[in-house]
């Protein structure tokens, strides 16, 4: 299973989202042989969408060579997608957005209405089996909220064969001392990891226990305010 994991966090490899990832990394590992890429997205050259549409008329091709020639490439070919980034400003990172954005040539020119009315671009490269998973930390204890503006784009981008995590508190995975508390966390997402290599999705019980705080959230506010 091949398995891209786009990291967008302006931190790159001292990412507090990434501790999160690798831990669901390792569990999908202890059920599935996995070959995995991580892309630092910030370290990428990726310049904005234009907003031209040519690669929707012409089959899928970007008129900007850069970066991003090579990302396709990858996402294409890739089973598992995963969007991997920290909350910022109710949403994803700038540099993930821009990246996001110049996935354009994945999908063609002609819009389809489904059966709930809504509109959408149909895939001109072969991404049925493609799955898209969203891994994102946050600096507040809470998930109400907080994380809402950023799931719903997520489901809509990718309204299929798609799973959401959410993971407040998330400072405290690059803090040493809080090792007791997080220890817990990280056996959860490496059992989380293993569940969707088996199973491709993940039940509501898993995704109500990764999404819980770690510790009470005024404890945590408490800490955070005491760090200034
Ligand atoms: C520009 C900016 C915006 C942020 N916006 C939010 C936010 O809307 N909600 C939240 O809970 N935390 C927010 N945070 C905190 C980060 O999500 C938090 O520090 C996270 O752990 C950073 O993860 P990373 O190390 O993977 O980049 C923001 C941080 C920055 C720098």
């Amino acid at each position: 299973m091949k398995v891209l994991v786009l990291n967008g966090s302006p931190k790159g490899e001292k990412s507090d989202t990434l501790h999160i990832t690798n831990a669901f990394l390792e569990g999908m590992r202890e059920t599935e042989e996995i070959e995995e890429e991580i892309i630092h997205v910030i370290d990428s050259r990726i310049g904005y969408c234009r907003g031209c549409f040519v690669c929707k008329k012409n089959g899928g091709t970007c008129v900007i060579r850069d970066d991003m020639d090579e990302i396709l490439d990858k996402f294409i070919r890739s089973d598992v997608v995963i969007y991997s980034f920290p909350l910022y400003s109710y949403g994803m990172p700038a540099n993930l957005k821009v990246l996001m954005d110049r996935t354009m040539p994945l999908s063609s020119w002609t819009m389809h209405r489904d059966e709930t009315g809504r509109y959408g671009h149909r895939y001109q490269y072969d991404l049925q089996h493609t799955k898209y998973l969203m891994i994102c930390g946050c600096g507040y204890p809470n998930a109400k909220q907080n994380f809402e503006g950023m799931i719903r784009q997520f489901e809509l981008k990718y309204p299929e064969n798609r799973t959401i995590l959410t993971v407040p508190e998330s400072p405290m995975f690059n803090i040493p001392q809080a090792a007791p508390f997080t220890k817990d966390k990280l056996r959860q997402l490496r059992e989380a990891g293993a569940e969707y290599a088996r199973n491709g999705e993940l039940c509501e019980q898993t995704l109500q226990q990764i999404t819980a705080p770690m510790i009470p959230e005024e404890i945590y506010a408490q800490f955070a305010n005491k760090m200034e």
